[in-house]
């Protein structure tokens, strides 16, 4: 092949730069790899962060009885055993490794008394689980993994996004895209390509995710041919920021609720006593979300539409020392004191349990050549990931799919992309610079917001559900006509027009997978179907390409192993 265009080749590309690219890359490097890693942000940059609270890990410092059966176990629970069973053993087995990896690394964890790394309570974890630096947990870990992959020589593209992979025959074999500055179009020629492109927060009005979160991932496998997984599954963080609006929707971490504080309605009732009485504020994340929504739809809501939450009760300091960035965050942005009085919060989207079907072993996708790790992937965390589950999923599965795409590329010769593929992508990119009349994208991305807040979002029914579809057909109309003013040199308008495009393939999967699923079970809730099914506790929904449709069938979810199901009656 040759091409007009700037090309680079590497045995392993790495498409993501939060936690799962890094670990994915530092693992591929130490086999010897030449390892490229794609960002579409400036590296460091990555919703990795919002994971504040800490890693969740049995090591057993906090509370000696922890181990790795008791997280298996509760992430399986957790997941109202839609989880693929080897992906939550390997996880629960290999995560306290991981951490100590990263520690030897350079992580700075906070200590207990005789000098383990300290572990905090959240939702859903039956023992304090939970490996934590204060409320930044997930910065720390990504300065880690960033200092440890530049030092071993990673090459980094950074703010560049992938609009295609390429394919040799089946396998595939590299990627094309733009520099977001320049606009200028790049070819990767790869052995091997990890997906680590994290979640789909922006088609939601209100979500944790930054600008960078459009689905990138999971359309670039479903337009390559691989399956992708329990795609209704969405999850709503029961606490982001409710006000000021300009920063709605920002993360306040579950470590709050870890830490002892309190959810109250307006009539200063706590009212998680009527909806997990046992296990309060540290229910798992779909309940307590659901709760602060029903408070606020049947009228005990807060000022501005969320509930109290309040940890002023414990001592100033205390607050301070423990959640050092939610302090400054409600003083900064909200111009409240939270060592004095409540803060507001309310539901904002987080996270994709759903997502690029995978080996649990090695994390390669259904397409040969690709492998995907983190929130991109499914499997992990089933119908509900739990609190501090993704960050050690980011180092278990980015570890192991570094491995098996290094080894993989070991084994093959540098492939061959036809022209024609190149070309089509070229062509794909310009087509909004050819459209005379179209609006503007930007106006396409709100009404995308609106239609999966209002029509999928926490409560979901047959008649919202299908109008969304209608609604993703028209937009999907108004894409393909959109207009975008200006030259390639940073131009945000086109940017937004081709990750429209992604966002709405999967909005359409998401939306597909929530209308068949007549049931609810962890994140997903029908009004319509308001319990859990039996038949559907068995099945996996599956979307994938069927001549130019997406196509969705269900499949039994992989029968536990005798020991594990013993595992899984115990009564803790
Ligand atoms: O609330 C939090 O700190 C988020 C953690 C996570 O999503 O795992």
């Amino acid at each position: 092949m040759t091409t007009k265009f700037e090309t680079h080749e590497h045995d392993v590309l790495i498409i993501g730069a939060g936690g799962a690219g890094l670990r994915a890359a530092i693992e591929a490097l130490g086999q010897g790899a030449s390892v490229g890693v794609v960002c579409k942000s400036l590296l460091g940059k990555a919703h990795t962060v919002m994971a504040e609270g800490g890693i969740a890990a049995a090591m057993a410092n906090v509370d000696r009885a922890d181990d790795w059966r008791t997280h298996f176990r509760d992430t399986m629970r957790g997941g109202k055993f839609l989880n693929h069973w080897r992906m939550a053993q390997l996880h629960a087995q290999e995560a306290p490794d991981r951490i100590r990896e990263l520690e030897q690394w350079g992580a700075l964890f906070d200590r207990t008394a005789d000098g383990l790394i300290l572990q905090r309570a959240f939702g859903g974890h039956t023992y304090k689980r939970l490996c934590h630096v204060g409320d930044r947990t997930g910065l720390e870990m990504i300065r880690t993994l960033q200092d440890r992959g530049v030092s071993l020589g990673i090459d980094v593209y950074m703010e560049f996004a992938v609009t295609r992979l390429l394919k040799d025959g089946d396998r595939v074999a590299g990627a094309f895209g733009y520099w977001r500055e320049q606009g200028r179009f790049v070819v990767f020629k790869a052995k091997s390509v990890v997906l680590a492109t994290g979640g789909l927060g922006k088609i939601y009005k209100v979500t944790s995710n930054s600008w960078e979160y459009t689905a990138d991932g999971m359309a670039l496998a479903y337009d390559a041919g691989a399956e992708l997984k329990d795609m209704e599954f969405v999850q709503f963080h029961p606490t982001g920021m409710v006000w000021p609006p300009g920063v709605q929707g920002i993360l306040v971490t579950e470590a709050v609720r870890g830490e002892g504080g309190i959810l109250r309605n307006k009539a200063g009732e706590r009212f998680m006593e009527k909806y997990d009485p046992k296990r309060m504020e540290l229910s798992t994340r779909d309940v307590v979300a659901r709760a602060i929504y029903t408070e606020v739809r049947e009228g005990r809501g807060s000022e501005h539409g969320g509930a109290f939450l309040d940890i002023s009760h414990k001592p100033a300091e205390y607050v301070k020392k423990k959640l050092p960035s939610m302090y400054h965050q409600f003083l900064e942005l909200a111009d409240v004191d939270i060592t004095k009085g409540p803060m507001e919060v309310g539901p904002t989207c987080h996270y994709m349990m759903g997502g690029v079907r995978v080996d649990p072993e090695t994390a390669a996708a259904t397409v040969p050549g690709l492998f995907a790790a983190g929130e991109v992937a499914a499997g992990l965390h089933g119908a509900n990931r739990l609190g501090g589950n993704s960050l050690s999923d980011l180092l278990v599965f980015g570890r192991r799919a570094g491995l098996a795409a290094a080894q993989c590329a070991k084994k093959i010769s540098q492939p061959s992309i036809d022209s024609a593929q190149i070309e089509g992508a070229e062509q794909e990119m310009l087509a909004p610079f050819q459209n005379v009349s179209g609006e503007s994208p930007f106006q396409i991305h709100r009404d995308l917001e609106d239609t999966m807040q209002k029509l999928v979002g926490i409560f979901r029914n047959e008649e919202d559900l299908r109008r969304a579809l209608n609604e993703l057909e028209k937009l999907k109309a108004r894409v393909k006509r959109a207009q975008v003013q200006g030259s390639r040199l940073f131009n945000p308008g086109w940017h937004l027009a081709q990750d429209l495009k992604s966002m709405l393939t999967i909005s359409e999967a998401v939306t597909r997978s929530a209308l068949a699923r007549r049931e609810s079970r962890g994140a997903h809730s029908r009004i319509d179907y308001p319990s859990l099914d039996t038949v559907w506790g068995q099945q996996n929904n599956i979307i994938s390409s069927q001549g130019g449709s997406m196509a969705l069938r269900q499949e039994l979810v992989p029968t536990l192993p005798k020991e594990l199901q013993k595992i899984l009656s115990e009564e803790k």
